[in-house]
């Protein structure tokens, strides 16, 4: 019987629905179309632009030999290597045995969950993965929604309300909080961590804060969340994004001191699942970790391109009326295009879907709507837009021979990144006609 049907009967009932990754799917729909010679500006994927710092990849070539199976918890100079970078960065004083090193923050995460016990805490918006995860951990998530007047961000305020309801009394509470933010861009500072960590001690939360981004605040500042709440946080971050090697599969969660026997059973789950991760690219991961004059500059390049092509985002969609939080970090924003929504209700569009595929049809440019699939409601005209669609070695190559010293004007970023600004003047011009 379960055989039948293309198999449907051996789903679990209540994953009947469920789907693979948006943004994975649109993403082969878009290269399909590229395939064709078409100009599209593809504004819905977040994959880093740049190329693997050359330290790693020249340390990938040399052990490229390495082929034991290593500690599950990740090779020791990795985690050494790991704690050094954040003693230095982040002022924290971690042990070897805090850290574990998995094939990619996705895969740390997804075990965290299948181990935990307890209510799960999203923040919508949120990260494409978080709730499909929970679901099928078999978590049923309390979403905390925010808003643009709070920058996207939970406030303490809002936290309080929800934890102190009296169905989560006496269980365990987990919220995810990712910081800088996939899809707004935003960041906290660090006293609004601070007021936050009140909160969450006040409740006994476990925190699992998502900092991936972290490493391209756009100016640097980037405040961890173990400073503030030590005891309760579980970072999770790695290379994906910063080191432009997302393909490279490699990611870590520093575990607090207090929390030994939950990481021991992560660990336990890690064992039968992965065994560890890739062996010549944890070798080859050291270097991203040391503060070389080579990272620094590459930081330094990076962060520039991506903080002059947001602030570029969000300056021209504003001029015509869309509405948005300027990003601080990472390379998404979540512009609200709720300034055409009479024009749109007139051709019957309602929801960001419809909206993004007419927006495609009429300019070429991809958009996610952010919708449910980042926990916003369907009518929301709100978007997530990624501002990376260009070569990032050119683009590199060019910020290095102009140096650091000269500011990045309109005509590098059109130059450089002509399918990001093209995009985006292709939306402002979408809009403009419309008001
Ligand atoms: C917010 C966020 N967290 C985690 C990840 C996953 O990163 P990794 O490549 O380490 O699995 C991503 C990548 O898309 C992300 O955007």
């Amino acid at each position: 019987m379960s055989l039948k049907n293309g198999g449907i009967g051996l789903i679990r009932g209540d994953l009947r629905d469920y789907k693979p990754a948006h943004n994975l799917s649109l993403n082969e729909r878009i290269r399909n179309l590229l395939s064709k010679g078409k100009t599209v500006y593809h504004l819905a994927f977040g994959e880093s632009p740049f190329p693997v710092v050359k330290g790693a990849q020249r340390a990938l070539k040399m052990f490229v030999h390495e082929k034991a199976y290593e500690p599950v918890a990740g090779i020791l100079s990795l985690r050494e290597a790991i704690c050094e970078y954040h003693k230095i960065n982040d002022d924290l004083e971690l042990s070897v045995e805090n850290v574990l090193v998995g094939p990619g923050t996705k895969q740390l995460i997804f075990l965290l969950l299948t181990i935990f016990s307890g209510d799960v805490f999203l923040i919508a918006p949120s990260w494409i993965t978080y709730k499909p995860q929970c679901l099928v951990c078999g978590h049923n998530p309390v979403v905390i929604s925010t808003s643009f007047d709070t920058n996207w961000k939970i406030t303490p305020e809002m936290l309080n309300e929800i934890l102190s309801r009296p169905v989560h009394h006496g269980r365990n509470k987990l919220l995810i909080v990712c910081n800088p933010d996939n899809p707004s861009g935003t960041a906290y500072t660090a006293s609004e961590l601070e007021s936050l960590s009140a909160v969450f001690r006040k409740h006994n939360l476990l925190v699992l804060s998502d900092e991936i981004y972290g490493r391209l605040h756009h100016t640097g500042n980037h405040q961890c969340l173990a400073k503030f709440y030590p005891e309760g946080t579980i970072v999770s971050s790695g290379i994906s994004k910063w080191a432009g090697a997302g393909g490279w599969r490699l990611g870590y969660h520093i575990y607090p001191q207090q929390l030994k026997a939950f990481q021991t059973a992560v660990m336990a789950a890690a064992s039968h699942s992965y065994s560890c991760a890739s062996a010549p690219i944890q070798h080859a991961a050291v270097e991203c970790f040391r503060n070389s004059d080579d990272i620094v500059e590459y930081l330094l390049h990076t962060r520039r391109i991506i903080a002059a092509l947001s602030n570029y985002c969000y300056r021209e969609l504003t001029s015509v009326g869309v509405k948005a939080v300027k990003p601080a970090g990472g390379y998404y924003m979540m512009p609200d295009f709720e300034v055409v929504r009479k024009a749109l209700n007139c051709c019957g569009i309602k929801t960001g879907q419809a909206m993004c595929d007419k927006i495609f049809e009429e300019t070429c440019v991809v958009l996610m709507p952010a919708g449910p699939d980042f926990l916003r409601p369907m009518e929301e005209l709100t978007v997530r837009l990624c501002y990376v669609n260009f070569d990032g070695g050119k683009a590199l190559e060019a910020s290095h021979k102009l140096g650091l010293s000269e500011e990045l004007t309109d005509g590098f970023l059109e130059e450089h990144c002509p399918l990001t600004t093209g995009g985006i003047q292709a939306l402002k011009n979408w809009v403009s006609a419309l008001l």
